[in-house]
């Protein structure tokens, strides 16, 4: 088992290896003291190791209450959210309780703003069980809901706990949410490891998994801990977001959010090279070895559309966007691109 610890408005331990959930009722255990353990899942999760994870907790003395909504990134807004904190009253939730999340980014994200607000604030627990959860959302707090206008327009920065990551939890995955996990780990290389990137070249799908996720987690880590807040250094881990976003909205949300960041991970690299900023090797390593993961490096949407997508980015400051581009595989730098420019700048790299 791996451990990071994260010291960001609250302290706390990342765990990662196989085996970890059927200790996750001793864990947490040691963080809260024996009484309700309220478990958010989603009807993919819950089957699979909704069990596991209530008898452990069960195991170490807690009174464990359940809430489960369909899957998918639909149910991630309001509605699902207000039967959340509706569910966590009825249950007669304290402070002094927990809130687990069990499942992936949608489930940590929802789960994560249901206890930031429920009693204004009650411990979460995070246990995430998609690559994407396990190297980005569950670490850093970032919690959220999506509003009709876009994704993620309300939320707050909660911190959790305690993140327990059960490699095993991975087996399960089908092949194509994994890729989208892979979007992310390749991420943390292009923007700060050259070895990791090294690594995922050589390695390909089967890459040493816990050793994989606990150096993203630990590059993250150090990310949250020098910008908990996303006013600086935490805007870096945008790489491919902006146009990825775009690339989701247009889609109508039907291409996944690993694949649009690949998308615009692919895009920002080929424009930065145009633009004598990315090394022409470093942009065509990028792209190969997402090629090699199975991952879109192109998109059918063109420059216009792209960009009126961009311009709703959270990201936006007044006329300008800062966009991040690689210079070289592992280093990377914010380009703030004023609005009028930016449809130029993204027309390159296409
Ligand atoms: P997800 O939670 O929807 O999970 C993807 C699918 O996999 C779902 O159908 C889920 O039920 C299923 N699943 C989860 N674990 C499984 C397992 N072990 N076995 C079988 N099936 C399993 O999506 P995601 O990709 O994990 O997360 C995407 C969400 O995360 C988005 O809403 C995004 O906005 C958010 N996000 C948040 C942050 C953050 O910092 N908070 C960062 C990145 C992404
Ligand atoms: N996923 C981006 C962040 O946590 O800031």
């Amino acid at each position: 088992m791996k451990i990071i610890n994260v010291s960001a408005s609250r302290k706390y331990s990342v765990l990662i290896g196989p085996g970890l959930l059927p200790r996750l009722g001793e864990e947490v255990g040691k963080l809260c003291k024996a009484g309700t353990a309220a478990v958010i899942s989603d009807t993919h999760v819950w089957p699979l190791y909704g069990e596991a994870a209530v008898s452990s907790l069960e195991r170490a003395g807690f009174r464990v209450v359940s809430f489960v909504f369909p899957a998918g990134e639909a149910s991630k807004n309001g509605d699902t959210y207000l039967s959340i904190l509706n569910f966590l009253a009825r249950s007669h939730v304290t402070r002094s309780d927990c809130v687990v999340a069990l499942g992936g980014g949608v489930v940590g994200d929802m789960a994560g703003f249901a206890a930031a607000t429920f009693l204004r604030g009650v411990a979460y627990i995070q246990v995430p069980t998609t690559l994407l959860a396990a190297v980005d959302s569950s670490v850093g707090g970032k919690t959220a809901i999506d509003l009709e206008a876009g994704k993620n327009l309300a939320g707050a920065f909660y911190q959790p706990a305690l993140v327990l990551c059960d490699t095993d939890t991975l087996m399960t995955l089908p092949e194509d949410i994994f890729r989208d996990g892979c979007a992310e780990v390749i991420k943390y290389g292009v923007l700060y490891d050259p070895g990791l990137f090294a690594h995922l070249e050589e390695a390909g799908l089967s890459f040493d998994r816990e050793r994989v996720i606990a150096r993203c987690v630990e590059l993250k880590r150090n990310v949250v801990m020098e910008d908990e807040f996303d006013t600086g250094a935490r805007q870096m881990l945008n790489l491919g977001h902006t146009v990825g976003h775009g690339v989701e909205a247009q889609s109508g949300f039907t291409v996944s959010h690993g694949k649009a960041v690949a998308i615009g991970m692919a895009i920002v690299s080929r424009a930065a090279e145009r633009f004598g900023i990315c090394q022409p090797e470093s942009r065509a390593r990028i792209e190969a070895l997402l090629r090699a993961f199975g991952l879109p490096v192109s998109t059918e949407y063109d420059a216009q559309a792209l960009f009126s997508s961009a311009l709703s980015d959270k990201k936006r400051s007044g006329g300008t966007l800062n966009l991040v581009v690689p210079r070289r595989i592992g280093l990377c730098e914010r380009k703030p691109t004023p609005v009028a420019e930016l449809e130029s700048f993204l027309e390159a790299g296409l």
